[in-house]
């Protein structure tokens, strides 16, 4: 029997989401599926505007009032059609299969706890957003709230979740000085008193990760926790993750463009380029023995001295990405690497690959994955 450790908390399956913009149809996420098992962290690590922060805002269910901003107010009449359109279609239970027409904001499915959070309304999602699944957003500047002591910015989350009245205010100020202690946030009986300009960028960000714990969350996303800092802050606050997943058990999805992050904090890697999932897997078989192109080119941008030495070993030759990321607007029909791939063919050109399980809980999305040279 099943002990419930296998179970996903949470799956996102066939995702697709779109903003609109003058130019066309943002394709932000393409045909996304994956999953996190309890207590599992799992890593999206691709280049800049591959889709990282849209998953997210997907999975917390903001993805659809942050793309219909840009049609609402710049007057774009067209996007502001398709948006009424993709409401009716909603409504009706339709996707852009059965209009026949690519429309805007998310479609697909991200399962939780027997749910279908897509199809989920605002009041249900109250619930969940920044209870059961919280977010430490990309960039600590507009998170916290310079004119307030940190101390009720923490406990907030609380309050807000708190429609019955279970908890005490010596209770919440209890879990406050414990969540800052997990961060391992200095002096913080005292230092809880202050206003956030009081204190460092890493010390900020430690507390976007308390605030995210506080309501002892079942999954936790942290979107570029280390961006902006200097190594020394970095290390305190990969630190600081580690301890809430080591003291609440929780289930991390951790984003970052940088695979040192991803290698220290994560089990699972997804690496993500033009809205897709490239290759997913354990952090160490896919870090350490890429099987895609793409996350070959990747992990050679920026190699680590283990990699280079197996290159060396192994007489491969292997280059950083050359090029730039396909326009999101206008994708290429087939692989969307095609255009920088060195394998490529021209099937690569014309046709979608599969995303497979070359073996198990190791997943590619590639034409040609079995005749590449193995790294
Ligand atoms: N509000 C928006 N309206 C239109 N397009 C957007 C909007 N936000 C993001 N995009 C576009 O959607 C695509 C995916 O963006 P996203 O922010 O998800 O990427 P990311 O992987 O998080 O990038 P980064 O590493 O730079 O944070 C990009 O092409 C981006 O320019
Ligand atoms: S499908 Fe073709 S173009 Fe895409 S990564 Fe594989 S070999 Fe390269
Ligand atoms: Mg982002």
């Amino acid at each position: 029997m099943s002990d419930g450790k296998d179970e996903p908390v949470l799956r996102v399956e066939n995702l697709h989401a779109f903003y609109t913009s003058k130019s066309g149809l943002v394709r932000a996420v393409n045909d996304v599926t994956f999953e996190i098992k309890e207590g599992e962290a799992v890593g999206l690590f691709g280049e800049s505007g591959s889709g990282k922060t849209s998953i997210a805002l997907a999975i917390l269910g903001i993805f659809d009032r942050m793309s219909r901003y840009y049609a609402s107010t710049s007057g774009d009449n067209e996007n502001q059609q398709l948006w009424a359109l993709k409401d009716k279609a909603k409504k009706q239970g339709l996707t852009s299969a059965d209009m026949e027409i690519d429309l805007p904001g998310v479609e697909g499915h991200i399962w939780y706890k027997g749910n279908d959070l897509v199809a989920l309304d605002e009041k249900e999602y109250r619930k969940i957003r920044g209870n059961e699944i919280t977010y430490v957003p990309q960039g600590t500047a507009v998170s916290l709230n310079p004119y307030s002591k940190i101390a009720p910015q923490i406990a907030e989350a609380i309050w807000i979740h708190d429609e019955d009245g279970v908890f005490w205010e010596r209770e919440v100020a209890r879990l406050v000085l414990e969540t800052l202690d997990v961060v391992e946030l200095a002096d913080p009986d005292i230092r809880q008193n202050l206003k956030p300009s009081e204190f460092s960028m890493g010390e900020d960000q430690r507390i976007l990760i308390a605030m995210a714990m506080i309501t002892n969350p079942v999954l936790m996303i942290a979107d570029e926790p280390t961006t902006a800092v200097d190594v020394g802050v970095q290390r305190r606050i990969l630190d600081a993750i580690m301890l809430v997943r080591d003291k609440l058990k929780i289930a991390f999805l951790i984003i970052s463009n940088d695979q040192g992050v991803i290698a220290q904090t994560c089990d699972k890697i997804a690496v993500m380029s033009a809205g897709r999932i490239m290759e997913f897997g354990d952090v160490k078989t896919v870090l350490m023995s890429p099987g895609h192109p793409f996350t070959r080119a990747l992990i050679m941008s920026n190699p680590s001295m283990e990699v280079i030495r197996k290159i060396r070993e192994k007489g491969l030759r292997i280059r950083g990405i050359p090029g730039n990321p396909p326009d999101m607007t206008n994708l290429p029909p087939g692989c969307p690497f095609s255009e920088r791939c060195d394998y490529a063919q021209d099937i690569c050109k014309e046709e979608i690959p599969e995303y497979r399980e070359v073996e198990p809980g190791h997943w590619i999305f590639c034409h040609r994955y079995e005749e590449l040279p193995k790294f």
